[in-house]
């Protein structure tokens, strides 16, 4: 094999019409409307984000300045560079509506490898990103359990430390508080046990739910969004009532510095409206839904954390803003404890639906490529009873499970967000590389002003992202570290099993041709 011809493969695309043709042979179910898909965007944008996360994009964190009130302004940038990936996601959607998202909207614009590539970083946003919304699950947990402690008994209420916290942290913890790590973790032939029961048990309890289906798992995802919406809308109304102005001054305390790690981070709290795109096989009118749905997703959250942005840091002074539970922090601040515990409710509701959602997404993009001849046949199995992708379930599930036992939120949440402005810059390209190498394909949805606004997706991400990389040493580490492994799995084991499925392809296409040749005969 010459260097010529590998490249030639890795860079064949997949034609638009193969991948659609692909797709109505799917097994899975058509069951999703628009106002499915609008609860699979809210289920899956509402979160950490806006419940934990919103605190050190105002108060700053250990490799980065906050950005005080201004993180309203951080959020409305995060929102523009969203807009316009959003804009060509709803292009793309309408036009190839296909599971595998970003990955296979790669697929068939710049070929084998790069869709390799895009589907290993989005497994950064899926699966790694789901490792931080498990961690704040445990956090608000415990705060909600605290919060009655008036009637659980204490065994409850405090748990073991070692039973809700990774091995590192507990190692940290006890260093900085100079204990004895033996007094602190039970030891098991001398290797030390520590885990995050909590987000282990949830993790659990949604792969069994979205196995039983994703008609299932929709309606439960819609209940924790009514719950969380309520929450949010209610802190927003009480909370008007106590904002202080002065609370703004100072605006902008880091000036721009502030306010673009801000909008680094607060970006977190707005993925997940592409998620909704990774179920376009199972939506019944996905032409005219995804689009809808995707756009309105987009809207509606952005209108609700300005809101909440604007009561949060008008009710509790700058430096006094809490970085685990913010929301929850200020209603208590202003003295209404229930209402924090109501609050602690809304967030574990928000953050089991991010859960379930990316773990949707996840399973259906490997689906995707395990389709493509990346992953082995046996990975795609469908559950006969349930026709969901059982193996693929399991697997991300254990996935998560796994990285929740030695990964930190904070880490996880950037190697999130390095991931997924770089899925929005790929798609922002596909949009300009779609229109020039298939102009006469149906788009039932188009981007306006094309070129001027995918360019401008691409600008806006990747200015974030690059700007960020100078003060966020560790992720931005680890983000290139990713990439490496993702393209040595490709070299080593991808690109020779795709080369494998095809040849046993035209092997069998050969032998049934000569059957036939014989019979006829
Ligand atoms: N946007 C999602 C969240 O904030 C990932 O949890």
């Amino acid at each position: 094999m010459t260097i010529k011809s590998i490249i030639k493969n890795a860079f064949t695309v997949k034609n638009a019409d193969e991948l659609i043709a692909a797709s109505k042979k799917t097994e899975l179910k058509k069951t999703l409307n628009v106002f499915d898909l609008i609860i699979i965007g809210i289920g899956a944008v509402v979160g950490t984000g806006i419940f934990t996360i919103i605190g050190t994009a105002i108060q700053g964190g250990p490799e980065g300045v906050g950005a005080g009130p201004a993180v309203i302004v951080s959020m409305v940038l995060a929102a523009i560079a969203c807009v316009f990936s959003a804009l060509c996601y709803s292009e793309i959607a309408a036009m190839i509506p296909v599971a595998g998202s970003a990955y296979t909207y790669t697929y068939a614009t710049m070929g084998e490898f790069m869709a390799w590539m895009v589907g290993w970083i989005l497994m950064l946003e899926y699966a790694i990103g789901n490792i931080t919304v498990a961690c704040a699950w445990t956090g608000y947990l415990t705060q909600l359990l605290k919060g009655f402690k008036a009637v659980l008994p204490s065994f409850v209420v405090n748990f073991p430390m070692w039973m809700r916290n990774d091995y590192r942290y507990m190692f940290s913890f006890c260093d900085k508080y100079g204990l004895d790590p033996h007094s602190q973790m039970p030891y098991l032939f001398g290797i030390p046990i520590a885990f995050n029961l909590p987000a282990i048990l949830i993790v659990l309890a949604l792969t069994v739910l979205l196995i039983k289906g994703v008609k299932e798992s929709t309606r439960f995802a819609s209940v924790m969004v009514a719950v969380n919406m309520f929450m949010i809308l209610s802190f927003i109304c009480v909370g008007a009532f106590y904002v202080k102005p002065e609370n703004w001054t100072p605006f902008a305390p880091n000036g721009f510095e502030g306010v673009f790690m801000g909008a680094f981070l607060i970006f977190f709290a707005y993925i997940g409206f592409d998620a909704i795109s990774t179920t376009a096989e199972e939506t019944k009118n996905p032409q005219r839904d995804l689009p809808i749905a995707i756009l309105g997703t987009l809207i509606l959250c952005t209108v609700l954390y300005v809101c909440v942005a604007l009561v949060l840091t008008g009710t509790v002074p700058l430096e006094q803003i809490d970085i685990k539970a913010p929301i929850a922090h200020a209603m208590r601040v202003i003295g209404m404890d229930w209402f924090s515990g109501l609050i602690s409710v809304g967030a574990l509701c928000a953050l089991t639906s991010v859960l379930l959602i990316y773990q949707l997404g996840t399973t259906r993009i490997l689906y995707a490529m395990s389709r493509d001849k990346f992953l082995p046949k046996s990975l795609r199995l469908i559950h006969k009873k349930y026709r969901t992708p059982h193996v693929l379930t399991w697997i991300s599930g254990i996935v998560v499970i796994v990285c929740s036992l030695f990964m930190d939120l904070n880490i996880s949440a950037e190697l999130c967000n390095f991931g997924t402005f770089t899925s929005f810059i790929i798609i922002c390209i596909a949009v300009l590389i779609l229109r020039k190498t298939e102009p006469n394909r149906e788009r039932p949805f188009k981007v306006p002003f094309c070129p001027t606004f995918p360019i401008l997706g691409v600008l806006t991400c990747g200015g974030l992202m690059v700007y960020s990389m100078k003060s966020l040493k560790t992720s931005s580490t680890y983000f290139p570290l990713w990439l490496l492994i993702g393209f040595l799995i490709y070299a080593v084991y991808g690109y020779a099993q795709k080369r494998a499925e095809a040849d046993l392809q035209k092997r069998r296409k050969r032998r049934i041709a000569r059957e036939v040749d014989v019979s006829s005969k």
